[in-house]
């Protein structure tokens, strides 16, 4: 198995496996890989349904996602899926998966069935390069802090986004769910430090105002989305990533009207999250 990064920041390709038949090295080395890099990536794989399954439970227990559509007969399996005459896709903004959970998904592996000629790639952000960025004094100053993150104006029936995904996306009286997280969280794995506000399921810092809230995370993401900590992954049919919702952010570029983009999605499920004590 060959590793290499895909940026200074954030990913790793790893070449010469097939994931329908990994060996035990193989599978403590992608692990490894994911907690390091945040995001991993296979190319010309050969995945039925029931063999993506199958990596999915060697790497974790699969959480069923309720807001997505599943795929007919395996309602593990989420659709990402745009079709041609569609004009919203999934995904389309900085965000990072189940941070409304009280217990977020570890992350998401997304397989690659059928792709736009052009366009239609992921950018990935990596967290652990964002915290490590910001000065001595202002990681001094997050270190106590927690924010509010939830579901309801992503996934809720009143909101703009679950309307323009509707079909794909549903079941909008589950999202009741709001939870209180560390600002700054230690990845369970190798303990490095990670930012954990997101754009999409952020909604304030808890115990501040909205307007104290939106100063501090206006600049955490103008921050955080610096290109330095990005890496943009270009899919082909038969791609797979793998991402660490704790360690990064991902976002779906919506630029192929016109063309069908559909991929396979298994969420794994995480754990409660500590947070990180900032150096004195
Ligand atoms: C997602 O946010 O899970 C979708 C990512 C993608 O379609 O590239």
């Amino acid at each position: 198995m060959k590793i290499t990064k895909t940026s200074a920041a954030v990913g790793v390709e790893i070449a010469g496996i097939d994931l329908r038949k990994l060996s035990d090295g193989d599978l403590s080395g992608v692990k490894q890989a994911l907690a390091e890099h945040g995001v991993v990536f296979f190319r010309d794989q050969h995945l039925a349904p029931e063999e993506q399954l199958a990596f999915a439970e060697q790497m974790g227990e699969i959480n069923v996602n309720r807001f997505f559509k599943s795929v007919e007969g395996h309602p593990q399996i989420a659709e990402v899926l745009k079709e041609p005459e569609q004009r919203a896709n999934i995904g389309g903004g900085w965000h990072t998966d189940h941070s409304y959970d009280l217990e977020p998904a570890m992350g998401s592996m997304l397989y690659a069935l059928e792709v736009p000629p052009t366009g239609g790639d992921t950018l990935f952000a990596s967290m652990a390069a964002a915290y490590d960025a910001l000065s001595d004094g202002f990681k001094k100053t997050i270190a106590g802090l927690s924010a509010v993150h939830s579901s309801r104006h992503v996934f809720g029936e009143q909101a703009v986004y679950s309307q323009g995904v509707s079909g794909r996306i549903g079941n909008a009286e589950a999202a009741t769910q709001d939870a209180v997280h560390p600002v700054v969280i230690a990845h369970p794995v190798t303990a490095r430090p990670l930012l954990y506000v997101n754009p999409g399921f952020t909604v304030k810092i808890d115990g501040w105002s909205r307007a104290e809230s939106k100063a501090l995370l206006d600049f955490l993401y103008a921050h955080a989305s610096r290109p330095e900590f990005q890496m943009r992954f270009q899919w082909k049919p038969g791609s797979m990533a793998m991402w660490d919702n704790r360690a990064t952010w991902h976002f779906a570029l919506n630029d192929y009207h016109g063309h069908r983009r559909y991929l396979h999605r298994i969420t794994l499920e995480g754990g409660p999250l500590a947070a990180a004590h900032a150096a004195a």
